[in-house]
């Protein structure tokens, strides 16, 4: 029988992925969200635009019976988008009212299994002080310290979707996602991560220019590449944990080693200039020893593998945008 999947931001960089997979896979898929998604203007079965904040449009969303709800949307960004401080009141309101809303509606339904996308952003931020050795093991989320609203809404949601389980037997999944890189994500605009920011800075660069990197480049992250995350993400919906697990590469690096390695893809000689910016943690890095224990997998791609492709895409689109400027003068 087609399997009937509700992806909720599926106009987003993740979900329209997973919505790309889930029909490969031949799924029946409703993708919902606040706007179409920008580079895949017919993805999924059917789709539906609208606001999941308002209880109404949900209840329209969660009129039939789906064998897997995936609920990815959220008020989300980069460093320059969650730590500016302007945002907060608008991704705690946001995201925690969309989460509230599917969680009741699904309930009501009686559907069971629910994916919720949470963040490595949850993790306190004392253990994530020395970038050589961050501590990101699922059972360090206690005490609870994030460095960010956005960090501590994921955390309540969190909470919200383990305890509908507990009360109501739900299906639930929980995943930690560890900054999710890809083509077809947000490059330009402010909410984009540091690994599209940098390609896209080096692909605006001459052949031996200067691009500008925030801080000193010596705080660490891993980057997943998109298809790792959606391969994750439906091997913990299929499994039989809860989560939540860390879905994240634990190659971790400098932000300095990330744009060399981009300067080095693009066959440019990049000078940095560290500038005053957003930093969040100073190191983080995923533990992947319970995802794979739990179900018997981890990440194993390069992140050069990932960035080649990333590169790619993003100096395209940064010469589409030239071509545009170029066509309007
Ligand atoms: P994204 O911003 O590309 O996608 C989120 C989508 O949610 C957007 O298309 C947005 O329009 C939609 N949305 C926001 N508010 C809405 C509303 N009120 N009604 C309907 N739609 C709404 O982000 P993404 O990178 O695809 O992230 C997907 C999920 O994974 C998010 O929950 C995010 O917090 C989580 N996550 C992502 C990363 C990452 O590195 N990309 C890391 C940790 C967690
Ligand atoms: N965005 C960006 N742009 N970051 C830069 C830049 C730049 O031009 N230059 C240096 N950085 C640095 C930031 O200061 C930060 O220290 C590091 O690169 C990583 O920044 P981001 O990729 O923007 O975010 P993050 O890793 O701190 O947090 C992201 O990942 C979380 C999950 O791991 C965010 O997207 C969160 O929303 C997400 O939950």
């Amino acid at each position: 029988m087609t399997k009937s999947v509700l992806v909720c931001g599926a106009g987003g960089f993740i979900g329209g992925h997973l919505v790309r997979r889930l029909l490969e896979e031949g799924c029946w898929v409703r993708g919902v969200d606040s706007k179409r998604h920008e580079y895949a203007s017919h993805l999924a079965t059917e789709f539906m635009v609208g606001d999941l904040c308002d209880q109404q449009f949900v209840a329209k969303v969660v009129d039939r019976d789906y064998d897997e709800v995936y609920q990815l949307a959220a008020d989300m960004g980069g460093a320059g988008y969650i730590f500016s401080g302007e945002n907060d009141a608008a991704i705690m309101q946001n995201s925690a009212s969309i989460n509230l809303n599917m969680l009741d509606a699904c309930h009501r339904r009686t559907i069971g299994r629910i994916f919720y996308s949470s963040s490595a952003c949850i993790y306190p931020a004392y253990n994530q002080t020395d970038p050589d050795n961050p501590n990101c093991a699922e059972d360090s989320a206690y005490p609870a310290a994030p460095d960010s609203e956005y960090g501590w809404e994921k955390l309540f949601s969190e909470r919200l979707y383990m305890a509908y389980r507990h009360n109501y037997g739900m299906d639930v999944h929980v995943a930690r996602y560890h900054n999710i890189f890809g083509p077809e994500g947000t490059w330009t605009g402010g909410r984009e991560k540091a690994p599209a920011a940098i390609c896209r800075k080096i692909a605006m660069a001459a052949a031996e220019d200067e691009i500008e990197v925030w801080g000193d480049g010596c705080q660490t992250r891993s980057f997943l590449y998109v298809d790792e995350c959606i391969e994750g993400t439906l091997r913990l919906m299929r499994s039989g944990s809860c989560g939540p697990l860390n879905i994240g590469s634990d190659e971790m690096v400098t932000i300095n080693q990330m744009v060399d390695l981009v300067a080095d893809i693009a066959g440019k000689k990049i000078h940095k200039r560290h500038i005053p910016g957003p930093l969040g943690v100073r190191g983080r890095n995923s533990d992947n020893r319970l995802i794979r224990e739990t179900l018997d997998w981890a990440p194993s791609d390069s992140l050069r593998a990932g960035l080649e492709k990333t590169y790619a895409w993003v100096s395209q689109q940064v010469e589409q945008s030239f071509a545009a400027v170029e066509r309007v003068a």
